[in-house]
């Protein structure tokens, strides 16, 4: 056989990692999975209803309207929470909240929840099924002086192409006593370092998956931008991911690495590599048998 056969041989047996937020439907599989078996949702739920909620108090004081936004929604259970106690410590005000967000499963999950979730006739919705850019330049294009009390950037960030951008310009956006809030893991959590050692091996398709408060942070600083910051811990129970050839254990691992079948796409070093790391005692803990990883989040509440 010619060498160049030989070639195109190998070339049709090498499979490509693809990313997996482009699939919006195996996307949200795999982050109803996150939701099942962490606390992250959890977390966030008693953050909004304790500290957030005395700083929701103090925004838009007396306005007949406050104006909110939500940028990767998802599929809305966070965005609800935030409106519910808005609308607590505002109870005389109208709320119009716009919506952002690219997966049309995801918002349809939304508007189901709407549907089944009563007394919200306070707030009205626009739904802009967008990414956070596509939104900017529309946003540009109906040059509305309208201002956000606020908006919310909850784990989205890791999607966008500049990161940095997106804040500044939702942030440009705010009323002068508005709040941006992000929410991303935190620099230091086990699921931050593991995308900082094997993020440059993962496919990114011009997403910047490496990205955690961190980074965030760092460049709020250097802006002298002021913001508080609010830390959850978190833990995934990652057992299955370990056990060869469970599905469960493999949708994990497509979570974690944000790839589409890693366990069949990955070559076996990486794959190995991603498999220990994630076992490695500085990153995980080992509860009752199961073992639970360490994803923790971190919320950054930044000034107008
Ligand atoms: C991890 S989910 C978070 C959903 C929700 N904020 C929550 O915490 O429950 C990330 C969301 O960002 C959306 N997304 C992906 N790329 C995006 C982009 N470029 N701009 C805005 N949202 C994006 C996804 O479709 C998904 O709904």
């Amino acid at each position: 056989m010619s060498q160049r056969r030989t070639g195109r041989k190998q070339e049709k047996k090498k499979i490509k990692m693809e990313s997996l937020v482009f699939d919006y439907p195996k996307y949200l599989q795999t982050f109803e999975l996150l939701l099942e078996n962490s606390a992250e949702h959890q977390c966030m739920t008693d953050f909004i209803h304790t500290k957030l909620s005395g700083i929701l108090a103090s925004i838009g004081k007396g306005e007949p309207t406050l104006n909110v936004m939500g940028v990767g929604s998802g599929s809305g259970e966070i965005d609800l929470e935030i409106l519910k106690v808005l609308h607590e410590k505002h109870p005389g005000a109208k709320v119009e909240n716009e919506v952002v967000e690219p997966s049309n499963d995801m918002l349809n999950k939304y508007k189901t929840l709407i549907s089944k979730t009563p007394g919200l006739d306070y707030a009205t919705f626009s739904w802009n099924k967008m990414t956070a850019t596509e939104f900017e330049n529309e946003w540009k294009k109906r040059t509305s002086e309208k201002k956000m009390h606020f908006i919310n950037l909850i784990q989205m960030l890791y999607y966008v192409e500049d990161p940095e951008a997106t804040v500044c310009f939702y942030r440009s956006l705010l009323h002068k006593d508005g709040k941006v809030l992000v929410i991303l893991v935190a620099g230091e959590s086990a699921w931050a370092k593991l995308l900082k050692v094997y993020g440059h091996q993962l496919c990114k398709d011009g997403i910047n998956q490496n990205i955690s408060t961190k980074e965030v942070k760092q460049f709020l600083e250097s802006k002298k931008i002021s913001y508080q910051n609010y830390k959850f811990q978190s833990l995934l129970d990652i057992t299955e991911c370990f056990i060869p050839g469970d599905k469960k254990g493999e949708k994990l691992l497509d979570l974690l690495t944000e790839v589409i079948d890693f366990s069949k796409t990955a070559p076996p070093e990486l794959k190995n590599g991603v498999l220990e790391f994630l076992k490695h005692p500085d990153n995980s803990k080992e509860v009752d048998g199961r073992i639970l990883f360490d994803c923790s989040t971190e919320a950054l509440l930044i000034d107008a």
